[in-house]
C-alpha cells in the first residue's frame, strides 16, 4: 500500500522563530514542507518570497513543495530551482501555456505540478496529465490559512483518481486547505496522496505529535 504523505505548510508557522518550525517540521514525521508564496494580485494577499524560501531552505531537511499563488510563473521558474524548489506548483488559472510552463519546471530539475482552484473541474487536466507529476486540488480558495473545507472536493479526488488511472499516469494528488483529522481519512480513501495541513499543525499545542496522529489516520 502506498502511503500517504503529510506536508506542513509553513504559511501557519511563526515567522518570528521560523528556525525553530522549520527544525519541528525536519524532527517530525512531516514528509514535505509546504512553501504558500502569493504575489497579492492571483489571490488577495502576500506571504513571503525569495529570501525567506533561500533561508527555509537552508535548514529544510525534507522536499520542499512550493505552491506559487501568482501570476505569470513563467518569470521565477528557473529562480525557484536556484532557491531549493523540488516540486514547483503553479495554478491552472493563471497560465495560458500550461503545458509549455510545466517543461520549463521540468528542465530545471523539479517535480511540476499543478494546482486547481475549487471552481476548476479536474476535467480541464485530460490533455496534460501525463506530463504532471503533482495535482493540487484546492479544498478552500486559495490566499489564506485557517478556512474551512469545502466538502466537494471529494467528488473532485475521485474523479482525478480515475482521470489518472485512465491515462497510466503516476501524477499525485495533494489536497491543499482546511485538512484536519475530520477529514484526512475520507481524504486518503477518496484517492489523496498528499495532505498539506497548516493551521490545524501549527495551532496545535504539541505539534509534532499532531502531524504523527494525522499521518496516522491518513494511513489507517
Ligand atoms: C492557502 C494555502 C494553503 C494554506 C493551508 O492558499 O495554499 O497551503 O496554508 O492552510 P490551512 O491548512 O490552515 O487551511
Ligand atoms: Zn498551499
Amino acid at each position: 500500500m502506498k502511503e500517504i504523505l503529510i506536508a506542513p505548510s509553513v504559511l501557519a508557522a511563526d515567522f518570528a522563530n521560523l528556525q525553530r518550525d522549520v527544525e519541528m517540521i525536519n524532527k517530525s514525521e512531516a514528509d514535505w514542507f509546504h512553501i504558500d508564496i502569493m504575489d497579492g494580485v492571483f489571490v488577495p494577499n502576500i506571504s513571503f518570497g525569495m529570501p525567506v524560501l533561500r533561508d527555509i531552505a537552508k535548514h529544510a531537511k525534507k522536499t520542499i513543495d512550493v505552491h506559487l499563488m501568482i501570476i505569470d510563473p513563467d518569470r521565477y521558474i528557473k529562480e525557484f530551482a536556484s532557491l531549493g524548489a523540488n516540486i514547483l506548483t503553479v495554478h491552472y488559472e493563471a497560465c495560458d501555456h500550461l503545458h509549455r510552463t510545466l517543461q520549463a519546471i521540468k528542465a530545471e530539475g523539479m517535480k511540476a505540478g499543478v494546482a486547481l482552484n475549487p471552481h476548476t473541474s479536474v476535467d480541464l487536466l485530460e490533455d496534460v496529465i501525463n506530463d504532471i507529476d503533482l495535482v493540487c486540488i484546492m479544498s478552500v480558495n486559495p490566499g489564506f490559512g485557517g478556512q474551512s473545507f469545502i466538502e466537494n472536493t471529494y467528488s473532485k479526488v475521485k474523479k482525478l483518481k480515475e482521470l489518472i488511472k485512465k491515462h497510466g499516469a503516476e501524477t499525485l494528488i495533494e489536497i491543499d486547505g482546511g485538512v484536519t483529522n475530520k477529514n484526512a481519512m475520507a481524504l486518503a480513501n477518496a484517492g489523496a496522496d498528499v495532505l498539506v495541513a497548516g493551521s490545524y499543525v501549527f495551532k496545535a499545542s504539541n505539534q509534532t505529535e499532531t502531524i504523527k496522529g494525522l499521518r496516522e489516520l491518513a494511513n489507517s
